[in-house]
């Protein structure tokens, strides 16, 4: 645990806006900055940062917290991580202490160097005097036709069958075992707890960090046995849906133009025929997390996935992702190979480039594949394509663009333009009703408090759960409300509160609140980012109200009180009158076996 006042001394001394503003645009609003949330996909913004609070809360996700929050939900970082990171910024000196605690935590950094070690082993590994390292080695150079600088510049390695030595040479590094299974370089049998290699009898890929940190790895087999690729999952220093292989060489030449592909062989055959702009994801469909990180790196992105269905629907998919990010998207058309290795390995670089060129935009991408299921010489046909194509284009914002698209249209179908611009008027007032439905409807079940994951308890009484929070948000935000509620003519107790998490922040606040705050690591051990989240839209829910004095306190918790003594009632008479239906069933029987004796 780090101690408390050297946390309270890094926030106090860390500045929420210099934390975000690297992640988030901010703009001015009042006494609050606005942006679009880096944490789910948006257009309008509602990410709040409130410089003067030291904390964001998004309206659009309900992430919020403070600015150890936000660098653990924006890095994927652990507590200590993000006080480390902050108290450097700060310029506070930092001593991490190894204690005991029970769950065994991980430091970081021996992790990282642990993956180090392990991509050199498995790189050397590929150069022993073995048949197997031989096979290996063919398998690179004659079969995927790698250079040897290419095997080297993305430090390709080999991992053999060699359990006992694999794990011996580690543990002669000085690393232990729990850590050789959370680097994922080993698992350990249910059977007899011993350690067994993660990847054995595979061709090793490292992936690397835009840091340069070996963070995971790839290992394929060397024949067509089934699992083909086995990559590592997520660890202390890895989340597969956060980062992208090769990022950390195309990074210095995307910011033109990124090409996204499938493959960890599809990157490193368009780099080493001269595209160093090439990522792929790591055996997942691209995720939100991926389209945001790409965004920060590139204005374009040419997708380049494979020419079968899965990487059709797979390039649709990425489409709706990448471009709510502001990305503007095109779409690699492949003809003649799988993928684009095979097209590479078989046409050539410059038949790749002039493919490159030639990428269709989204639009285009979207006219073919409606086209290429409709025959449009048959009239019906025809109709359905016309109609299923003014959809598409009644997505597009830009009128000029959907101009474009409907004389394309227009052309493609022999149609009147002016029909067509009808219809796509048409489709885009449709949309626009549906749109608004649908966002009444979220708001609508988001008060009503249906599913709500963080706070189930709520939908069991949504105005209950309102009631409760006045009183926690007025606790939250005033240190005068925090000594009240221990007096003794308001006494507050964790029975006065309604839900699950109402109680747990009740307790919070009566344990590990000074009159400066909270205490932020018992924070971070004893609530999810999640709850974080909640509990900072409770707080600010409050924050733009002006009357929150003592009288207002005294208020809310009767109301509170009262709301909860209903509750009880209506409770009891529910389980009384079952109890009643009880007995009123045991008569019944009883006169039941009487007649039956008769
Ligand atoms: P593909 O099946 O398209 O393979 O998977 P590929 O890249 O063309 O593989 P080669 O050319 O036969 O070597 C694309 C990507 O999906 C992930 C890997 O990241 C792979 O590069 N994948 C595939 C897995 O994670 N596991 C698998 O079993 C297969
Ligand atoms: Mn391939």
């Amino acid at each position: 645990m780090i101690d408390k006042s050297l946390v309270d001394e890094v926030l106090s001394r860390t500045s929420i806006e210099a934390v975000i503003s690297p992640y988030v645009t901010l703009k001015r609003a009042g006494s609050t900055l606005k942006g679009l949330c880096p944490f789910h996909s948006e257009r309008t913004p509602s990410f709040v940062v409130y410089p003067g609070d030291n904390s964001f809360y998004c309206f659009g996700c309900g992430a919020g917290g403070d600015a150890i929050t936000f660098l653990k939900k924006a890095e994927n970082m652990n507590f200590e991580d993000a006080v480390e990171v902050l108290a450097k910024r700060a310029g506070i000196p930092f001593v991490r202490s190894d204690s005991g605690a029970d769950t065994p935590r991980f430091d970081r950094n021996r992790i990282l160097e642990l993956n180090r070690e392990a991509a050199r082993y498995f790189h050397a590994r590929l150069f022993d005097n073995t048949p197997a390292a031989a096979a290996a080695r063919a398998y690179f150079t004659e079969k995927r036709g790698l250079s040897l600088s290419v095997i080297k510049h993305f430090g390709l390695g080999f991992a053999p069958y060699d359990p006992r030595g694999f794990v011996s040479y580690f543990k002669g590094l000085g690393y232990r075992e729990d850590e050789l299974v959370a680097a994922f370089l080993c698992g350990k049998s249910e059977k007899n707890g011993e350690l067994y290699q993660s990847f054995r009898d595979r061709v090793i890929f490292p992936i690397i960090d835009v840091a340069g940190n070996v963070i995971a790895f790839g290992g394929r087999v060397l024949d067509s046995s089934p699992q083909k690729y086995k990559n590592s999952s997520d660890t202390p220093v890895f989340k597969k849906s956060k980062n992208l292989y090769a990022l950390n060489f195309a990074r210095q030449s995307c910011a033109e133009r990124l090409i996204l592909c499938e493959g960890y062989m599809d990157v490193i055959a368009m780099h080493s025929a001269g595209f160093t702009n090439a990522v792929a994801t790591l055996g997942t469909a691209i995720t939100p997390e991926q389209a945001r990180l790409i965004s920060h790196y590139t204005k374009r992105v040419i997708l380049s996935y494979d020419s079968d269905e899965a990487g059709q629907k797979a390039t649709a998919r990425a489409i709706s992702l990448l471009e709510p990010v502001g990305l503007s998207v095109s779409v690699l058309h492949i003809n003649g190979a799988k993928d684009p290795d095979e097209y590479i390995r078989k046409f050539g670089a410059d038949a790749f480039r002039s493919l490159l060129d030639k990428s269709l935009s989204k639009f285009e991408f979207n006219l073919d594949k409606v086209l290429s299921r409709h025959n449009i010489e048959v009239p019906q046909e025809k109709i359905a394509a016309a109609a299923e194509l003014c959809r598409v284009i009644s997505g597009v914002y830009s009128e000029a663009e959907r101009d474009i698209y409907i004389s394309e249209v227009s052309k493609r179908l022999g149609i009147d333009p002016a029909g067509i611009r009808n219809d796509v008027l048409r489709e885009m007032q449709r949309r626009a009703k549906r749109d608004k439905q649908e966002s009444l409807e979220a708001i609508r079940q988001n008060t009503a408090g249906y599913g709500d994951r963080i706070n189930p308890d709520r939908a069991r009484d949504p105005l209950l759960s309102n009631c409760e929070n006045t009183v926690l948000s007025l606790l939250l935000l005033y240190p005068a409300h925090r000594d009240a509620a221990k007096r003794p003519e308001i006494a507050l107790t964790e029975d006065d509160f309604f839900t699950g998490l109402g109680k747990r922040i009740f307790a919070f606040i009566r344990d590990h609140y000074t009159a400066e705050g909270p205490d932020t690591a018992a924070l971070n051990e004893l609530f999810t980012d999640e709850e974080i989240g909640r509990m900072t839209e409770i707080r600010v829910s409050r924050m733009e109200l002006t009357d929150n004095g003592d009288a207002v306190f005294k208020e809310s918790v009767e109301a509170l009180r009262r709301a909860m003594q209903q509750k009880r009632l209506a409770e009891q008479s529910t389980t009384l009158s079952g109890l009643e239906a009880l007995v009123q069933a045991m008569r019944e029987r009883e006169g039941n076996k009487q007649k039956n004796e008769e």
